[in-house]
């Protein structure tokens, strides 16, 4: 079983991508939605937060971790890593950084995060620890997290907000050539952010290069697991809530069966 946990439902899409690369695996997923966004909320809480996260999901016989959420891979990745030990702990940050530079390794490497992910400036350290002259700009954008849990990442509001965060990140010179979806909820407003930023400008979102990181550590230690694989979810608050929203992020439907409820 691997375990994952996000603040709230956009970690599912870092599930979708472990789902689709990892399909003989079963996965148990936490989502601290009673407390979510981790996003605004300082990096000891975030910590607090996520080793408590770390500690339900071992109830449940995990033999590896995934810290889903950014803010939380930000705050609390060396944390969980000493906490866990043996358990491997894979993160977002360093997969997303890898993958910013390998595909613009001339940069400049825009990030579109939370606040707090922002703040911490995980992402600039991991990318200049890649490429130490990188040229990184920052922008936090928690209306996207929003926008992402109303199901409102398509349309006329999204794009407006999307132009507002874009439009002075972009402007700044030399321009940026990759953009990073530094928040879990991100991916699910791809293809506004996409266009509004423009052609010339990739998107780079981890989920991928999380995903390809596990099955690295999984094939290291000969623990992959044979299938076939099954899910089920824990989350902190709306189970009913979660199973109905959590689709626009895993991309299939949830059984509202599979969903419990859980106090941290
Ligand atoms: N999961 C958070 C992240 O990836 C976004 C939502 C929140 O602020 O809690 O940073």
């Amino acid at each position: 079983m691997i375990g994952i946990f996000d603040s709230g439902m956009g970690g599912l899409t870092v599930m979708r991508a472990l789902k689709a690369r990892l399909p003989g695996e079963s996965f148990v997923y936490l989502g601290d939605t009673a407390r979510l966004p981790y996003g605004t909320k300082s990096a000891d809480t975030v910590a607090r937060y996520a080793l408590q996260a770390a500690r339900a999901l071992l109830a449940h016989d995990i033999k590896l971790l995934v810290v889903a959420c950014n803010t939380a891979s930000a705050a609390a990745l060396p944390a969980l890593c000493e906490a866990l030990a043996p358990l491997p702990v894979v993160g977002v940050i360093a997969p997303g950084a890898a993958a910013a530079v390998a595909a613009v390794p001339e940069g400049p490497i825009a990030v579109l995060a939370t606040e707090g992910t922002v703040k911490g400036g995980a992402y600039v350290r991991a990318i200049q620890a890649l490429a130490p002259r990188m040229p990184v700009v920052q922008q936090a954008a928690p209306l996207f997290v929003a926008l992402a849990e109303e199901g409102l990442a398509t349309g006329e509001i999204a794009r407006l907000v999307a132009e507002r965060y874009l439009k002075p990140l972009l402007a700044t010179l030399p321009r940026p050539k990759g953009l990073v979806l530094g928040c879990t909820h991100f991916p699910v407003l791809k293809d506004v952010i996409a266009d509004v930023a423009g052609p010339d400008v990739t998107i780079i979102d981890s989920a991928e290069t999380t995903a390809a990181a596990v099955e690295a550590i999984l094939k290291e230690k000969n623990l992959l697991a044979a299938g076939p694989g099954q899910q089920c979810f824990l989350c902190t608050d709306a189970p009913g809530r979660f199973a109905h929203l959590g689709e626009i992020f895993l991309g299939e439907a949830i059984d509202p069966g599979s969903v419990a409820l859980v106090d941290l």
